[in-house]
């Protein structure tokens, strides 16, 4: 069995592919890959949910992504020309920002790993992971795969040069309750990087400024991680909320949400991942005042996702 991690981001997103640290966790959902023999021909493929008994290997518009992110995977683990039958299982939203796509690829090259007995480690099934990210997303940071590949609270660092990215993994006392806010439209991530980069590129002075605030905020929030300073946390995520807003990546449904969380006790609210639709979430430590964030977004006919970071 192969898993993939979903994630947020808590600090971080879109920053972090230009070198800027990000602190990411993985949340309760996950996307599962099981492989068993099959003796056909292609790849037999059943995705839970969303189809069943269709051969990946055929032309079909509905498997097609699959189909082009199975050629990376296999290409990259010389399976090319491999016959299995490939069951899939999700629970993770897709294309919202928290994580699918990476979790997916991720989830398939780990049981790829174990079915074909290559001894890969995490650091490779991490990177044949990226390659895939690359498709979808043009050029990521690799926040998404790493994560999806460790699980946990990390820090990662992208590494401009090309080299091995920075990821270290974060401690904290006890896992942080959080509610995820769902604005059920899909952002487009690789059009919203390639966004920021053109404002970015068309506004040097302001942008430098801005990046400039955004790394500080990260440190800060490191510090008030480890220190276990919910308060803290709460603020630096609203700056850093600010932020993301600056740059053109909320939208007034994500700012609704935001709204909603901090109205309701929530410590602080942020846009989690790409943004331009996608998700946000609330830190709520407290039981009592996740249920009510939760409720709250639910009573504005938004989904809410009550689950922790740092697990
Ligand atoms: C990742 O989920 C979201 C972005 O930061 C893009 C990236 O890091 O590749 C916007």
């Amino acid at each position: 069995m192969g898993v993939g991690h979903g994630k947020i981001i808590i600090m971080g997103d879109h920053f972090v592919v230009y070198g800027i640290p990000a602190i990411v966790s993985s949340i309760d959902r996950k996307i599962i890959a099981k492989i068993e023999q099959w003796n056909g021909k292609g790849i037999l493929c059943d995705y839970k949910g969303f189809w069943k008994g269709k051969n990946l290997m055929q032309d079909d518009k509905e498997t097609e992504w699959l189909r082009n992110v199975m050629n990376i995977l296999l290409n990259e683990l010389n399976l090319q020309g491999k016959k299995f039958y490939l069951k899939l299982q999700s629970s993770i939203p897709v294309g919202v920002g928290l994580g699918s796509s990476a979790a997916i690829s991720v989830a398939i090259a780990k049981e790829l790993n174990e079915f074909f007995e290559l001894g890969l480690n995490e650091e490779r099934i991490c990177e044949v992971a990226y390659k895939a990210e690359e498709f979808f997303h043009g050029t990521p940071s690799g926040i998404d795969n790493t994560i999806a590949t460790y699980g946990g609270l990390l820090k990662f660092e992208k590494n401009l040069a090309g080299g091995k990215n920075r990821i270290e993994r974060m401690k904290i006392e006890k896992p942080i309750r959080i509610v995820i806010g769902n604005t059920e439209k899909k952002g487009n991530t690789k059009e919203l990087v390639e966004a920021v980069r053109e404002r970015k590129e068309a506004n040097p002075k302001e942008y430098k400024e801005i990046f400039a605030k955004a790394k500080k905020l990260v440190g800060e929030a490191e510090k008030a991680l480890k220190e276990g300073d919910l308060r803290k946390i709460g603020e630096l995520m609203n700056e850093n909320n600010a932020l993301l807003c600056k740059i053109g990546v909320s939208t007034a449904e994500l700012e609704e949400l935001c709204k909603i969380a901090l109205e309701n006790k929530a410590l602080g609210a942020k846009i989690t991942g790409a943004g331009g639709g996608g998700c946000m979430f609330a830190l709520t430590p407290e039981e009592k005042v996740q249920e009510r964030v939760a409720e709250a977004f639910e009573k504005n006919d938004y989904e809410g996702i009550k689950t922790k970071i740092g697990v």
